[in-house]
């Protein structure tokens, strides 16, 4: 802007220098030819600059509001995200990380919900979405143990076919918990099998989207660097497929079902756990 203003100065200042040193006889003779006596000269002289000043001033106008035109940013190229290579670097991070590897940090219940968030667009037949989950906090697992360990005090008859039998799994039980205790928070995996009546599907499909949509956690665990596997509480088996946890959990249909827990802790370092799967090209068939 202020290099506009100088050289529009300069120009003008030229303009009157060349003016007055080669145009000063041709104004007169011009003035002199079309005007009779001084007064109409003088006239036409001020008419002249009138409009060479007015010329001036258009193009400096001009100038000046075509320089502040702000020119369009070159948009930079953005690099190529290649989302598939993301995808399989994430797949080839996931592992089962058992509480025994966790640190005592706790996750934010924000990353909970993103990561619940997420196991809620796995792929379901007839959109029925019958994946449920129950977070329990670590500050308030305990309600979940001591409703298991009631369940086994009410229900040892129906579990184990003797008083050996039934000890030893308690203890078990007892072993469990105190290293789940370890993880930040679980997820209990529910089915809703009647999740939408309107369209049933076969139940293995049901069964097939609540397994998606735990596929999606372990990911996105993974992908927040989080430690956290897939356990079917096979321990506590018995509760777990019981009616009174499906009340418990308020699950409300017979069929309805609880497949474990997704039990989930902070890591000090995801990568150093490595599985390196069997040959895929043993399980495929191209025909
Ligand atoms: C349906 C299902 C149930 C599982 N239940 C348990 C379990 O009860 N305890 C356990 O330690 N791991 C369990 N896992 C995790 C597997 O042990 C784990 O996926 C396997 O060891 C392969 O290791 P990776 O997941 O780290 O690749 C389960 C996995 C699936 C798919």
């Amino acid at each position: 802007m202020n290099n506009q203003i100088i050289y529009i100065a300069g120009g003008i200042f030229l303009l009157n220098g060349v003016l007055k040193k080669y145009a000063k006889d041709y104004i007169k003779d011009f003035l002199k030819s079309r005007a009779e006596d001084q007064d109409q000269q003088l006239d036409l002289l001020v008419d002249l600059l009138i409009t060479c000043f007015v010329t001036i001033l258009s193009c400096s106008y001009y100038i000046l509001t075509q320089s502040n035109r702000e020119v369009p940013q070159q948009q930079q190229p953005q690099p190529k995200i290649d989302e598939s290579k993301i995808l399989e670097s994430i797949m080839k991070k996931r592992r089962s990380i058992t509480p025994k590897d966790y640190n005592d940090q706790l996750i934010d219940d924000q990353d909970i919900h993103h990561i619940l968030e997420c196991a809620n667009t796995a792929p379901t037949h007839g959109k029925n979405e019958p994946w449920r989950f129950i977070v329990y906090k670590r500050e308030n697992l305990n309600a979940f143990f001591t409703f298991v360990k009631d369940w086994y005090k009410q229900n040892s008859q129906k579990a184990f076919n003797s008083d050996e039998e039934r000890e030893k799994a308690i203890k078990q039980i007892d072993n469990k918990f105190q290293e789940i205790s370890k993880a930040s928070h679980i997820i209990l995996l529910c089915m809703k099998r009647y999740a939408n009546e309107k369209s049933v599907m076969p139940e293995w499909e049901e069964i097939a989207a609540v397994a998606s949509s735990v596929q999606n956690i372990y990911l996105q665990t993974a992908a927040k660097g989080f430690g956290g596997y897939w356990s079917s509480m096979t321990f506590a088996r018995h509760a777990r497929d019981s009616k009174e946890m499906r009340q418990f959990l308020n699950l409300d249909h017979d069929e309805d079902r609880v497949f474990g827990s997704f039990v989930i802790g902070k890591v000090d370092d995801l990568s150093k756990f490595t599985r390196i799967p069997g040959d895929y090209k043993k399980k495929v068939e191209f025909r």
